[in-house]
């Protein structure tokens, strides 16, 4: 996958690119970039927002600004790669849409910052609008990294061992539920003791518990609703 952010921190994303999982996929192939809004502004002394018309607090990114650095980056035709606006006012990122992203070859991030971004970056730079969550961050840096997190996770050669994506939370393998508790040694601790079934050595028996705990799980949990 190639992963361009655009933002006005990159160094925000410092720590984010020496994470284990992060490092894998970037020597398994993938290409992380991260791109100053500021390196291309057409304005002078690194302009990037402007007040807002109609009046109103704080400063909004311009459109002009983002339209040139996707130029920059992309020429005329940025093809027909994914970008996403991360904006609390977006669709809700959750698993299914971590699994429809790892699947792009491409995929564009776009962290905006101050009270907000010019709405026409929304309506026709970005091809998707992405919120974490109905809370209002300083700015989107940290919702990109959630994203790349979760997407980066699910490519080839990420983690370790490679059933860790096949069955976990959301995933297709526990029909869309949390995934079931886990345990390991010591087998009782302070007498909370580990379930019986797991030391039973029954695979079968073993796979049906945890299908029931995952099921289980979502019906308690309103399954995230
Ligand atoms: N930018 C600021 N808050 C955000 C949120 N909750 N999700 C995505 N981008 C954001």
């Amino acid at each position: 996958m190639r992963l361009d952010v655009f933002t006005l921190f990159p160094r925000w994303f410092d720590w984010f690119t020496t994470q284990r999982h992060v490092e894998n996929v970037v020597a398994a192939g993938s290409e992380l970039r991260f791109i100053d809004y500021r390196e291309t502004t057409p304005l002078g002394a690194g302009q990037v927002d402007d007040s807002p018309y109609g009046g109103g607090a704080g400063m909004v990114m311009r459109v002009d600004v983002v339209d040139a650095a996707l130029r920059a980056t992309y020429g005329n035709q940025p093809g027909d790669r994914r970008i996403l606006l991360l904006t609390p006012s977006g669709r809700m990122f959750d698993e299914e849409l971590a699994t429809e992203l790892a699947a792009e070859p491409e995929l564009t991030l776009l962290c905006g910052r101050y009270e907000g971004v010019d709405e026409r970056v929304r309506d026709h730079l970005a091809t998707d609008a992405v919120s974490i969550g109905r809370y209002v961050l300083a700015g989107g840096e940290l919702a990109a990294m959630v994203v790349a997190d979760a997407v980066l996770r699910k490519l080839p050669g990420a983690l370790g061992h490679a059933d860790s994506v096949h069955e976990e939370s959301f995933s297709a393998a526990l029909g869309g539920h949390p995934e079931y508790p886990h345990y390991t040694r010591p087998a009782s601790y302070r007498g909370w003791d580990v379930p019986a079934v797991l030391l039973s050595g029954d695979h079968d028996l073993v796979r049906r518990w945890r299908l029931e705990r995952s099921r289980e799980r979502g019906r308690r949990e309103g399954e995230g609703s």
